[in-house]
């Protein structure tokens, strides 16, 4: 019989495209467990992306293991390589978390900007004395600049609602989009945004790609946005920038040591700090597991999945 392990709970109907196969859900597997399980013989993984898939995980499955499908749109958690040497399938989950994880990053465009958490924060611990006309000032989002770096389909969805707040959008992606608001360097968009949020997958080329040099050249009124992946941003750096006001303010919902946060980000000015919850909600997880089953199912029936990405 066909066996899939799924290394995580779902929300309910998520493994529906899975019906009739043997399916093993665990609650939690660490990467011991899972390699023990891929060896034991398995068609297929459904995986979360703090899974760690790499190449002795995918040699030990590879007599049976036929694809891994990531419940996450990013998939640097997975040696694609090593999955392609084996002749193992990879699949993602594009386009069903678009709107959901922009909603979050312009969440926190608007609350870096407006300084929403330190001014609770100061309020449930009553350190609020009253109205005052210096309190808690932040900077306006209408008519401010939005500097996206990448322009995906996460980016754009970011874009349509910077333009119902009446910001003006550009945006930085290493080929001309051809459409306004490209810059055509990275340090064009820094020099111009108010807001910065990025949108790039955590490849060997983002690593770090916002360091102490990027994070001078942003204005000092500026706030930094980062849903993408920790590791884009060098968090030394932007704990720098915060502490010394070289720039304004952060909203952050990813890190580099995921579940850790760098101390100095606990306690940098303007910080909005958000736990990798871009894409949570019920409707998207949801559609997020339904879409990662249906690439299993599809490889495993011969198939060739709209979603898959090797
Ligand atoms: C992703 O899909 O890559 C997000 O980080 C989790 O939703």
């Amino acid at each position: 019989m066909t066996r899939v392990l799924v290394t995580a709970q779902l929300p309910a109907g998520g493994l529906e495209p899975l019906a009739g196969y043997d399916i093993d859900q665990r609650e939690t597997i660490d990467h011991e467990q899972l390699i023990d399980a891929a060896a034991r013989g398995v068609d297929g993984i459904v995986c979360v992306l703090t899974d760690r898939i790499d190449r002795e995980l995918l040699e030990r499955g590879a007599p049976t293991l036929r694809v891994v499908a990531n419940v996450a749109v990013g998939y640097d958690n997975i040696d694609v390589a090593a999955a392609r040497d084996l002749g193992i399938a990879v699949c993602n989950t594009p386009g069903v978390l678009d709107e959901t994880t922009a909603d979050l990053a312009f969440l926190l465009v608007l609350a870096a900007r407006r300084r929403a958490s330190d001014a609770e924060a100061d309020l449930r611990a009553g350190r609020w004395v009253g109205w005052a006309v210096d309190d808690h000032l932040g900077h306006d989002v209408h008519g401010a600049v939005l500097g996206l770096v990448g322009f995906g389909r996460i980016g754009r969805a970011v874009a349509r609602r910077a333009a119902g707040f009446g910001m003006e959008v550009v945006h930085h992606t290493r080929h001309d989009t051809g459409i306004a608001g490209w810059c055509s360097t990275l340090n064009e968009l820094l020099g111009r945004a108010d807001a910065v949020s990025l949108h790039v997958p955590l490849t060997g080329e983002t690593q770090g790609l916002i360091g102490a040099a990027e994070l001078a050249t942003m204005k000092p009124g500026a706030v930094l946005v980062n849903t993408a992946r920790g590791p884009v941003v060098d968090e030394e750096a932007l704990a720098d920038a915060l502490e010394r006001g070289v720039i304004f303010g952060a909203g952050l919902d990813v890190y580099r040591e995921e579940p850790g946060v760098h101390p100095r980000l606990l306690d940098a000015p303007h910080v909005v700090l958000l736990p990798h919850i871009g894409s949570a909600t019920v409707e998207t997880r949801t559609a997020m597991a339904r879409l990662a089953a249906a690439g299993v199912r599809a490889v495993l029936d011969g198939e060739r999945p709209p979603n898959l990405v090797a």
